[in-house]
């Protein structure tokens, strides 16, 4: 794969609280920036697949194949609405993946064999995962395929209740098959600044977890959540929707915090 790939997983086990939506804008944001970027669906569900308007049977070959067929990631990919943003898609078939893996003696490291390979992860700049809403053997294996952990937390009561659990899944990930996983970041979503709960939830997010919080915050925005049932990404539903403009802000967080790193380690 080329050096500059950086493949993230977008995982919380809990269910709802915006990996899909954060997929598919950060996704897309970092695709405007001229980035060329890639999401790997694996959820069953489908929906970041369809929320990039890949209809149902357009999906001929999908993250299903990449794991347990014979074919490589540039047989899977579809160009979507947005320049330089392809999508790797998923169905049903998906629903399987965890029983079928059990039996597998390379069970959690079949999706980074699949993406860490030249032919696998082409020239692409980023690679996200939209993780299912479970600690399963799928979630795992984005995790043990990826340089880091994006964690979306709903702004909302018990947020961060889950947490821990997930913090505790990455240090075993850590120890057993992929010693290098980092910690991207954690993103505040649906954040309603009019209610109090959203602001308590921030300030107890940033003192336990501190500078893991990503200072960008993601908005409650009516725009972000009609935007998957026109198949578009909100940046091009409503490029200008605070919803847009918080994905494009967490994008541009992101990648100059990865510049930083660059520069100090060259
Ligand atoms: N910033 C937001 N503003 C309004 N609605 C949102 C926002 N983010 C997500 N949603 C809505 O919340 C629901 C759950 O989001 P989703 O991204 O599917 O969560 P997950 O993938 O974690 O299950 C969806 O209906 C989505 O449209
Ligand atoms: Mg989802």
């Amino acid at each position: 794969m080329s050096d500059q790939c950086r493949i993230i997983a977008i995982a919380n086990q809990k269910g709802g609280v915006g990996k899909t939506t954060s997929a598919i804008n950060l996704a897309a944001a970092l695709a405007e920036k001229g980035l060329k970027t890639l999401l790997v669906d694996l959820d069953p569900q489908g929906n970041a697949s369809t929320g990039l308007g890949i209809e149902t049977e357009q999906r001929d070959v999908t993250t299903y194949d990449l794991l347990f067929g014979d074919v490589g990631v540039s047989d899977a990919v579809k160009s979507t609405s947005i320049d330089r943003l392809f999508v790797c898609p998923a169905n049903a078939d998906l629903a399987s993946a965890d029983i079928q893996l059990m039996d597998n003696e390379d069970r959690m490291t079949i999706l980074r064999s699949a993406l860490r390979t030249p032919q696998g992860s082409g020239d692409f700049d980023y690679i996200l995962i939209d993780c299912p809403p479970s600690l399963s053997l799928l979630t795992l294996n984005a995790l043990v395929a990826a340089d880091s952990v994006l964690v979306p937390l709903q702004s909302e009561f018990f947020a961060l209740e889950g947490l821990s659990q997930l913090m505790l899944t990455v240090r075993e990930v850590r120890q057993a098959a992929n010693s290098a996983l980092r910690i991207e970041g954690i993103v505040l979503t649906m954040y309603d600044k009019r209610n109090n709960l959203s602001q308590l939830v921030e300030n107890d997010a940033r003192k336990t977890l501190g500078e893991l919080v990503f200072a960008t915050i993601i908005p409650r925005n009516v725009r972000v959540s009609e935007a998957p049932s026109f198949a578009l990404p909100v940046l091009q539903y409503d490029p200008n929707s605070r919803g847009s403009e918080a994905y494009r802000a967490l994008a541009t967080e992101m990648t100059q915090r990865h510049a930083a790193v660059l520069k100090v380690s060259a």
